[in-house]
């Protein structure tokens, strides 16, 4: 598209016109581009900015919110569980699925909020297994309803009309006079939950609900949070996504309003999922869980399990199954933010191969563009025609590339004709693509680039532009996936601060970019992150300021004392502060605030949880005009329940510490519970400088992750893997373990979009109702049968570790040595770990398919398969494969195997028509106790070999010829 200076020039004219917020009247009321330009001429000659000088920092008075006390420190915080009266329920009526009726208020207290006084109670039992509870109100005016479109809404299943409640396992029970339900497992009579005792609040700015928990509960999920994957009494889950770097406790990018039950008593686990965009906060108790909203309705889905795995996929099922990941993706990613120019990526992506480490996808950070701003290539550091040649060179080695993307649209300076020619806003200006103010004026907040506006994905011409848009960048660029940032969706600044200064654009961000390069040791364990000084920098300027009057231009256009208002409320302030992990706990803290405005008139206050996951269906749907019929590649910051169906996701900015790694292992559980099963977080860890042996331990850990990428901050010490001999050495280890199990990881790939089930496992759910092995986070499962124990502290040799039933049901095997292990089931088993070794067991009753690996996965693709079957205690075990083209989403052709071991015997089961024509290279039978005369394939006598217990069975390819699983085969010993 081309368009003229002039037209942009009035396009802008126009917004300024009517950018009111926070600008002085004189702009305001300017009506064309003439006064836009005089007024700008005006600021500079007043010296207050200029748009020549490149050093111009957005002020940081901006980024300052109104101090907000949260409310669970607030001491004099009415407690509505309390406080409030409640409803009671009248005209009850039975309906073929569950009943209806109304509840009426009591008396209203307005904690905080304008009580409703009538509600709609609908409860649905869909299924066997899921039960429905609705509650809107009445009168829906200023109520927000989330739309089926934006986020699936499970539905009754079989026959609408008629259900045999007696095969439910969930029923619903309520008292009438002071209105309570409860829910209740029929099998077991137990009381699921309870809000008897607890009054409902039903505002517009506040719905709260309490149910009463067993003592020592399990509870898990309510992600996402830096947190073990038990949310003990005291935890307080606050659900606001958040552009921030990882603190322990706090909110930070996804939402996911689920939590799972698992109870130890009964041996039974279920889950409850709120179904709401809603700014939200769950409090846990020693016997309650109190869970609160800011807006919308509620509607909660019950899923009785019985076991976690039942509950997981019963949940995941119902907000969308996990996207199908390409097979590549399960290759080895390397990125960093500081790989300055098109010369470091050549440099890195050599080095790899100079030091013989696999490496599949090299990425880049913000560092590509052309001053941070989305769409565009640096002209010198990135010049298109190297980059093209780099990519070009990449592809041919079947290795691929992904870019960072950010959220924000840089809003150029029409005084200035080079920045001015900024496409990817005027396209999306004129369709009018981006958020608004409520006066209908641009939301301009800043990030990266400078001051920005934001897709609004709920407008008309969105998709249109997007597609454009990344198709333009596409034909220039050609990645292989996209790497959505910044998409909770975060702004430096409070409100729309550009309103009437977008005009000093390109204005840096509001703190030091990057900072001094630290040589390690100096520095070591400093945060270097451009995040997180801005955070502490806000924090200190409002230890100062917090006392006075807001500075900022939203909050002194806004009611900011938490006061109730009518209709929608205070959006901005809403009068119950939740605990938001930012300097003021101001919801518009590095975030674009809860009044900017969509097309259809819903204000960010009730979808800001959606903004990444609308983005992030957005991007899958541009890339598939892209590549038809591939599977989209996308590694995504911000998520909400059902976001799995079309990205992966990466823990964000973690620190280079142990602490982190450790962490790592619940939040894989708990974005497994949350239906993203491809996650992986910055190995080796991003703020700060890593060393060789915290990276060693991580690039080891990590090799057994879905997504397995080594990230790092801007200004931190090199970290690839090679830049430490004992690190290389580590990860040539590890990479070459995982890399031959890429078939068995690729087959849970295809289980988990196929099933919703996590490919990382925790012990709670292997083992789920044995006490002893309830929120272990320091180990866990890789699908059935791998059993990683990494060591997660420094400067030690060894390390404890747990296996479950080990020697009573469960039989385990060194991964390394293929011996059986004589552990003890409960007890703290010490293992060898020097640096460079991780232990690793396989647990007997499995069959690992794998492939000799390769350079990259294209080339690992090509190479003889293997199978490694570890016997049980009754000498049985079993296993499958999965394989197709790795790319296709409308798969034709498939191939599953199954197999089965059993009295001395192997069966490969092959169905399907795709065709692998890789040839079968060996076998590995663990746990075989006598020696057998010998081994046959399908009745010839073919050789082996015999130690440790294990049998050998190598060189079978000439049985195998037009493929290891063309045909059916036995293998007899
Ligand atoms: C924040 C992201 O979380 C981080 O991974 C990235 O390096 C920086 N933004 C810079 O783009």
């Amino acid at each position: 598209m081309i368009f003229s200076n002039l037209i942009r020039n009035s396009v802008i004219g126009v917004g300024l016109a009517s950018l009111v917020v926070g600008a002085p009247a004189s702009s305001a009321a300017s009506s064309s581009a003439s006064s836009a330009s005089s007024s700008v001429a005006s600021d500079s000659a007043s010296g207050s900015s200029s748009q020549s000088d490149s050093a111009y920092t957005v002020p940081n008075e901006l980024t300052l919110g109104v101090a907000q006390v949260p409310n669970i420190y607030n001491e004099s915080a009415v407690d509505a569980n309390v406080a409030a009266k409640g409803y009671s329920l009248v005209n009850v009526t039975t309906i073929p699925r569950g009943l209806t009726g109304i509840l009426e208020l009591k008396e209203a207290t307005n904690i905080y909020g304008y009580d409703f006084e009538h509600l709609n109670l609908t409860v649905t039992y869909q299924s066997d297994t899921r039960l429905n509870i609705h509650i809107e109100p009445t009168n829906l005016t200023d109520v927000f309803i989330l739309p089926e479109k934006l986020v699936i809404k499970p539905k009754v299943e079989g026959d609408t009309e008629s259900f045999n409640f007696d095969d439910s396992d969930l029923v619903f029970e309520y008292s009438e006079k002071d209105f309570s339900f409860e829910v209740i497992r029929s099998s077991t009579g137990e009381v699921l939950f309870s809000t008897a005792g607890n009054p409902l609040v039903f505002s517009n700015q506040f719905i709260q609900f309490n149910t009463s928990l067993p003592k020592g509960h399990a509870i898990t999920g309510l992600g996402e949070s830096i947190h073990g994957s038990l949310n003990e009494p005291g935890t307080v889950k606050t659900l606001y996504a958040n552009d921030v770097g990882d603190p322990i406790d706090g909110n930070i990018y996804g939402v996911h309003p689920v939590y799972y039950d698992q109870r130890y008593n009964s041996n039974t686990t279920h889950g409850v999922y709120w179904r709401t965009s809603a700014i939200q906060e769950v409090v846990i108790g020693e016997e309650s869980l109190t869970w609160r909203a800011l807006s919308g309705v509620i509607d909660l889905y019950f899923f009785s399990g019985p076991d976690p795995k039942d509950v997981i996929r019963q949940y995941v099922k119902e907000i969308g199954l996990p996207a199908f990941q390409p097979y590549w993706a399960l290759g080895y990613h390397q990125c960093r933010w500081g790989y300055r120019e098109i010369e470091d990526l050549v440099d890195v992506v050599d080095n790899f191969k100079k030091f013989n480490i696999p490496l599949e996808t090299i990425w880049s950070d913000i560092d590509y563009m052309d001053s941070y701003k989305d769409f565009t290539n640096d002209p010198h550091r990135y010049p298109t025609d190297k980059y093209q040649d780099f990519l070009d060179e990449l592809h041919n080695n079947s290795q691929h590339y992904v870019p960072i993307f950010d959220a924000a649209i840089y809003v150029p300076n029409p005084n200035n004709a080079t920045d001015n020619d900024y496409e990817p806003f005027h396209a999306g200006n004129e369709s009018d693509v981006f958020l608004k103010n409520p006066d209908g004026s641009l939301y301009i907040g800043a990030v990266w680039p400078g001051f920005t506006a934001f897709p609004d994905f709920l407008a008309n011409n969105t998709q249109d532009y997007w597609n454009q848009m990344f198709k333009d960048w596409h034909d220039r660029i050609p990645f292989d996936g996209i790497w959505s940032d910044m998409n909770e969706v975060s702004s430096f600044c409070v409100g729309s601060c550009g309103s009437g200064r977008y005009f000093e654009n390109p204005a840096q961000p509001p703190f030091l970019v990057g900072g001094e390069v630290t040589q390690y040791p100096t520095g070591f364990n400093v945060s270097n992150s451009t995040e997180w000084k801005s955070i502490s920098s806000s924090i200190a300027a409002t230890a100062s300021t917090s006392k006075s009057s807001p500075t900022s231009s939203s909050s002194s256009s806004i009611d900011s004392m938490n006061t109730l208002a009518p209709g929608k409320g205070n959006i901005n302030y809403p009068p119950y502060a939740i605990n938001h992990a930012q300097g003021e706990h101001d919801l518009a803290t590095h975030a674009v605030s809860p009044n900017a405005t969509h097309q259809d008139g819903t204000l960010e206050y009730d979808i800001h949880n959606l903004y990444g996951f609308l983005q992030e269906k957005a991007i899958h749907e541009a890339l598939l005009e892209i590549f038809p019929n591939k599977r989209p590649f996308i590694i995504a910051r911000s998520t909400f329940a059902g976001a799995g169906a079309y990205m992966g996701h990466w823990g964000g900015d973690n620190n280079a510490d142990y602490d982190m790694m450790y962490f790592s292992i619940p939040q894989a559980f708990s974005m497994g519970l949350s239906g993203i099963p491809f996650f992986g977080v910055d190995v080796c860890g991003f703020n700060g400088n890593s060393d060789a042996e915290l990276c060693s331990r991580w690039m080891q850990l990590g090799s057994f992750f879905p997504f397995y990428r080594n990230h790092n901050v801007l200004g931190a010490i090199s970290q690839e893997p090679y830049v430490w001999s004992s690190v290389a050495d580590a990860t040539r280890t590890s990479m070459a373990i995982r890399y031959l199990l890429l078939p068995y990881y690729y087959t849970l790939l295809h289980e988990s979009h196929v099933t919703g089930l996590p490919i990382l496992r925790s012990f709670a759910w292997q083992f789920p109702y044995e006490k002893q092995y309830k929120g272990v986070d320091n180990q866990f499962f890789v699908g059935d049968a791998l059993l990683v124990t990494p060591v997660l502290q420094p400067g030690v040799k060894k390390v404890n570790g747990t296996f479950p039933g080990a020697n009573v049901t469960e039989v385990y095997y060194d991964w390394y040595t293929h011996e059986k292990q004589n552990f003890t089931d409960g007890k703290n088993e010490t293992l060898a770990a020097p640096i460079g070794h991780i232990p690793l067991h396989i647990r007997g009753g499995n069959i690992l398919p794998l492939q000799e690996p390769g350079y990259t996965v294209a080339e690992s693709r090509q190479n003889p398969f293997g199978l490694i079957v570890a016997l049980d205690n009754e000498g049985k075990a079993e296993g499958k494969l999965y394989l197709d083209d790795g790319e296709s989403l409308e798969i034709e052709e498939s191939l599953y195997v199954n197999f089965v071991a059993s009295k001395n015997e192997l069966i490969a089961s092959p169905f399907g028509d795709y065709n692998a024509s890789q040839p079968l290279a060996n076998v590995t039978i663990l746990g075989v106790e006598h020696k057998p005369k010998q081994v046959q394939f399908d009745g010839s006598k073919v050789k082996f070999s015999y130690e440790n217990s294990t049998i050998f069975v190598t060189n079978l390819e000439t049985k195998t010829p037009s493929g290891a699983f063309a045909n059916q085969f036995t293998i007899s010993w």
